[in-house]
């Protein structure tokens, strides 16, 4: 019999800075569904990739002095790029594509022209707003208090010639398909798709760009790229050899429809709304679900490279596994919803969970098999009273973990897989086999004691192998487990295991992690990171800038040059001498978006208390700075002028300027 297919896809990310433990955190997921489907049976086409094209990648290229195509092949192919990453965290991809690959641009090109030749794309005017100094195109919303958002100056109307996508014309089979159907998951996402975007009215798509070149060209009209989402999306399908020759039509008719698209929040719009319009235009199924996933936040905000807040996965997966990290993401956050994530959870699961209870259940079982019984139990074996409720446990554990499994439910699913050996390590001192070795006459009760934690463990673990796939080949190698009992099925069959199982004692699976001593280093490993990623910086302990006398000046720098600086007013919340240092303050500041440490060097010239409550100027966008050997990482910059008598005077601002205005 033809074996059941399951398509499973990440995002294709963009490869414009090295990806973090967001990224991660949803490539894990993926791939745990992938292998869960594996081991039911299933053929399985998991799809990753990278989306390469776009201006912000083209800008990233030049600041770098690189071509676009060498630097994302830097940072996809290159040394702990991308797919190094995925090896890392061993993630079992059948396909990886990037959009720069040549079968998918020729495809992009002929999709592109099929809606044309529908009628579904047309030519038109693009009206919206231009920087005639950033020589950019901004629609109304993209303003900030209707000025350009990128150096604040005044625009001006103007009109550019570009494609369109009739979205308007699926405005009612979208909203049907997301009201009607479980197309988009979780539920709670569908609201605000509908509310938010498609009753208020679906304008056409503008689905090219003449502003920049690092893209696919439209091949009947070259001067204009395709959109990078309409390029980025059909990667679904163009990994299938849709369109294209680099693989075979009969995997897309094979696949396609994909089973589920694991995505962020972010981008359930143009997965929910855009990419199912599109595939009706082209006359294509439509894939099974859309499954927005939360965030992992810091500090409650989300992690993202420009806020210089990321958390490396490569230094977490080196220092504790990639498999305690992978059961870390998925069993703390619920897949569907936000989560913090932080050093301290990370280390407190891995000692609860894996180091304690699983790690010791196994070491005492493995221990006990072989002080006991030299290895392998004898056949002559006796049940007891405690064993029922163990192995009522045991056995129902298969199903409920498929019942979560399906839907998408990781931490229940881990959870129900904890319950058990949690109830396990009960029954050890229930049981007291410490206890049963002392008399012979016990030794067939013992036996079965020992054999009950074995095949508790061996069904534990066929279920684990898609979370923590490394340890559990350790773990089943432990308990000598053959292939056929590692199987889903045998995961239902509680018993299967020879009662003359031969056990040995190994190496630890999970060494326990000393908190206290870890949170230190990985936070001195951290700032390092960071400041490595900042090589311009200034000594440390000299927070302000070089002060320019009257008379001296700087090179004369461009307008773009200037605007690149990026001062805005902040409200001091709160501001704190330092025993650390005479001359720094330290200060939070609430920048309109958000709470930033910054340590500015004016202890001498400005009291705490002078300051909490005052509006006054910082540079936003400075680097993050670790400081005091990484104890602090400052996040800007109050700007001052220096007084003749070498003191510092900082210019206020009055409560009539909203906090988070930008200044120029
Ligand atoms: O959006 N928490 O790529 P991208 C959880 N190229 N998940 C996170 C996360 C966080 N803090 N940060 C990122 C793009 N992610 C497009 C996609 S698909 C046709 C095109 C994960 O590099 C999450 O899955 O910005 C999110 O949707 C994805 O990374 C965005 O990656
Ligand atoms: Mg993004």
């Amino acid at each position: 019999m033809e074996k059941k297919k399951f398509y499973i896809t990440t995002p294709i990310y963009y490869p414009s800075d090295k990806l973090h433990i967001g990224h991660t955190y949803c490539t894990v997921a993926t791939d745990a569904m992938a292998r869960y489907k594996r081991l039911q049976g299933y053929d399985v086409m998991f799809l990753t990739g990278t989306d390469e094209h776009g201006q912000k990648i083209e800008n990233k290229a030049t600041e770098a002095g690189v071509t676009p195509k060498q630097f994302v092949d830097n940072i996809v192919e290159g040394p702990r790029g991308v797919k190094d990453l995925w090896k890392l965290m061993n993630i079992s991809y059948d396909r990886f594509i990037r959009t720069t690959d040549d079968y998918h641009v020729s495809a992009i090109q002929k999709i592109f022209k099929k809606m044309y030749e529908k009628g579904d794309i047309y030519k038109g005017t693009y009206k919206g707003k231009y920087c005639t100094p950033c020589e950019s195109f901004w629609t109304e919303s993209q303003l900030v208090n209707g000025c350009c958002p990128d150096c604040g100056r005044p625009v001006v109307d103007a009109e550019e010639e570009a494609y369109f996508f009739r979205l308007s014309k699926y405005a009612d089979r979208v909203r049907d398909l997301l009201v009607n159907t479980d197309f988009l998951l979780p539920r709670s996402r569908v609201n605000e798709m509908v509310h938010n975007f498609i009753d208020p009215g679906l304008d056409d798509l503008c689905v090219s760009r003449t502003s920049f070149k690092w893209g696919i060209p439209v091949d009947f009209d070259p001067k204009h790229v395709v959109y990078v989402w309409i390029d980025a999306l059909f990667n679904y399908t163009t990994a299938l050899g849709f369109m294209n020759d680099r693989y075979p039509d009969s995997d897309y008719e094979k696949y396609w429809p994909a089973d589920v698209h694991f995505i962020g929040k972010e981008i359930v719009r143009f997965h929910s709304i855009i990419w199912p319009a599109m595939l009706m235009s082209m006359d294509m199924p439509l894939p099974k679900h859309v499954f927005g996933h939360g965030w992992l936040l810091l500090d409650g905000g989300k992690m993202s490279k420009s806020k210089g807040n990321v958390v490396d996965p490569y230094i977490l997966a080196e220092r504790y596994s990639a498999d305690a990290l992978r059961y870390f993401l998925l069993r703390d956050f619920p897949f569907g919803t936000d989560g913090n994530f932080s050093n301290e959870l990370l280390i407190n699961r891995i000692n609860m969970d894996l180091a304690n209870d699983l790690g010791n259940l196994l070491s005492r079982t493995t221990a006990m098999a072989d002080k006991y019984f030299g290895g392998t139990l004898p056949a002559e074996q006796a049940e007891g009273p405690e064993d029922a409720e163990l192995l009522a446990m045991a056995k129902a554990l298969r199903d409920k973990y498929e019942a979560d499994m399906e839907k998408y439910a990781f931490q229940n699913a881990l959870a129900d897989i904890f319950a058990v050996i949690a109830r396990a390590n009960k029954y050890i001192d229930e049981t007291a086999p410490w206890v049963l070795a002392k008399q012979e006459s016990d030794r067939p009760r013992l036996a079965r004691v020992l054999y009950n934690l074995a095949e508790v463990l061996r069904i534990c673990t066929v279920l684990l192998q898609p979370f923590t796939p490394t340890t559990c080949v350790k773990i089943f190698e432990q308990l000598g487990v053959a292939d056929e009992l590692k199987t889903w099925d045998s995961a239902a069959n509680f018993g299967a295991m020879p009662a003359t199982a031969t056990l040995h004692k190994g190496a630890n699976i999970f060494p326990r992690i000393d908190a206290a001593k870890e949170l230190v280093e990985l936070e001195a490993l951290e700032a390092k990171a960071k400041a490595a990623a900042a090589p311009a910086e200034k000594p440390a302990e000299k927070p302000a800038a070089p002060v320019a006398e009257i008379g001296e000046h700087e090179p004369e720098i461009s307008f773009d040059e200037f605007c690149k600086v990026e001062l805005r007013v902040a409200e001091v919340r709160a501001c704190e001498a330092m025993k650390e240092s005479k001359k720094l303050l330290h200060l939070t500041v609430f920048d309109g978006e958000r709470e930033r440490c910054i340590l500015s060097g004016i202890a001498k010239w400005y009291k705490p208390e002078d300051l909490v409550g005052k509006r006054l100027p910082i540079v936003a966008n400075l680097a993050p700075r670790p400081m005091m050997k990484g104890k602090y990482v400052s996040e800007g910059m109050i700007v001052a002028a220096d007084t003749a008598d070498g003191g510092c005077s900082i210019a206020f601002f009055g409560e009539d300027v909203p906090v988070g205005t930008r200044i120029h």
